[in-house]
């Protein structure tokens, strides 16, 4: 590695089974007298806020919940969940499912301790007064969100993606409990299991990768290689959910500190634009991506391919580094994900209005090769005809 000095930032991680029960011990000692919930209907209607709820009162602390959190949270819900914690005049932030809900509850920290409108704060460090404690609690294994000091909120003026972030708006503790991944079905498990994998990949290739973060990636691509087939064939295998709820967190470590890439700067388009799930969206760009990639990262995506499983010890340079997409995406039709744009509305007139937003997304600027629109407009067309070198 060179010389130059780097800052690595990480929670305190409380993990295992039934780990969910320490919550409101661990809210005592960050000073809690009043928890402010955020979360969404699903996560109520699952039954996944009992066992907090009977840990909170078993401490003694009042609680209120805001169950309002929709599936990629918006800028002016942030605001209303700001306003609602204030009301409730609660010490401490709760942010319970998947990216969404803990992602909104870091929002609206912000805007607990900074003036509104959250959308002057897109990039990082650009607010200035760090959030009030958060507590994230995840119930998928893809988003990482516990693990990071970011968030993602859509932009409503302009229908577009706006990432968030610096040391301020890190949780201060991560408290990941495997059980509460069992009953998702596997359709999600697949789709949130891509977003982990994708985390894992774009900080291993990031311009910002850094030691401890490529240790975490490598780990995190093994674990997900072995364990999500596992975990979308039988939910109820609590050996492969407990390893992809530790690879999801140590991928959007690894991630956090290091920046993203084009795999999500092209497939936070298909969110926002098409609707599209945000692990189905990376699933489906990754392969061609990592493809028009390798020759700025030709030895890391061969460690790719090596810690996914391949045998590489016959291979060139080269062809190693195009396995590591080629065993992405066989990963994805093994698992029943969708491979190409097509399957998921996207028509070629729409590629050349993508290209352009893709091309002002924040995460471009870690990815390992430069990016011209034309070249973001060629990535979308092998996509879309599932044009993969093999
Ligand atoms: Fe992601």
């Amino acid at each position: 590695m060179n010389s130059e000095m780097f800052e690595f930032v990480a929670p305190r991680l409380i993990f295992g089974n039934g780990c969910i029960k320490e919550a409101g011990v661990v809210a005592e000692e960050l000073g809690a007298t009043k928890v402010f919930i955020v979360t969404d209907k699903g996560i109520v209607k699952a039954g996944l806020l009992e066992e907090l709820k009977k840990s909170l009162e078993d401490s003694d602390l009042n609680y209120e919940i805001w169950d309002k959190v929709s599936s990629n949270p918006k800028d002016n819900e942030t605001e209303q969940i700001a306003k609602a914690y204030k009301e409730a005049e609660a010490n401490l932030l709760m942010g319970i499912g998947g990216g969404s809900a803990m992602d909104a509850a870091k929002a609206a920290g912000i805007l607990v301790t900074n003036k509104e409108p959250i959308n002057q704060y897109e990039g990082c460090n650009k607010f200035k007064n760090p959030i009030p404690a958060l507590i994230a609690i995840p119930t998928t294994s893809g988003t990482g969100s516990e693990a990071s000091m970011w968030c993602v909120i859509t932009d409503t003026r302009r229908n577009a993606k706006m990432s968030l972030g610096g040391p301020g708006m890190l949780p201060k503790v991560a408290l990941v409990d495997p059980a509460l991944t069992k009953g998702l079905p596997p359709d999600l498990t697949a789709g949130t299991g891509m977003d982990a994998l994708s985390h894992a990949v774009e900080s291993y290739l990031s311009t910002g990768s850094i030691p401890p973060s490529d240790a975490l990636a490598l780990h995190s691509l093994r674990l997900i290689a072995e364990n999500l087939p596992l975990a979308v064939a039988n939910g109820e295998n609590m050996e492969a959910r407990t390893n992809m709820a530790l690879a999801s967190f140590e991928a959007n470590l690894a991630a956090s500190n290091t920046g993203c890439g084009a795999v999500h700067s092209l497939g936070h388009q298909l969110t926002t634009d098409f609707g599209v799930h945000h692990g189905i969206s990376m699933g489906i760009m990754m392969p061609y991506v990592m493809q028009f990639n390798m020759i700025g990262c030709m030895a890391r995506m061969r460690d790719i391919a090596e810690a996914m499983g391949k045998d590489t010890s016959m291979m060139t340079h080269r062809e190693t580094a195009l396995q590591a997409a080629v065993t992405i995406y066989e990963l994805q039709k093994d698992i029943g994900l969708a491979t190409n744009l097509k399957q998921v509305g996207v028509k070629e007139d729409d590629i050349p209005k993508i290209s352009e937003k893709a091309s002002l997304d924040v995460d471009m600027s870690t990815n390992p090769r430069r990016a011209t629109v034309e070249d973001i407009k060629m990535i979308y067309e092998m996509a879309l005809e599932e044009n993969i070198e093999k």
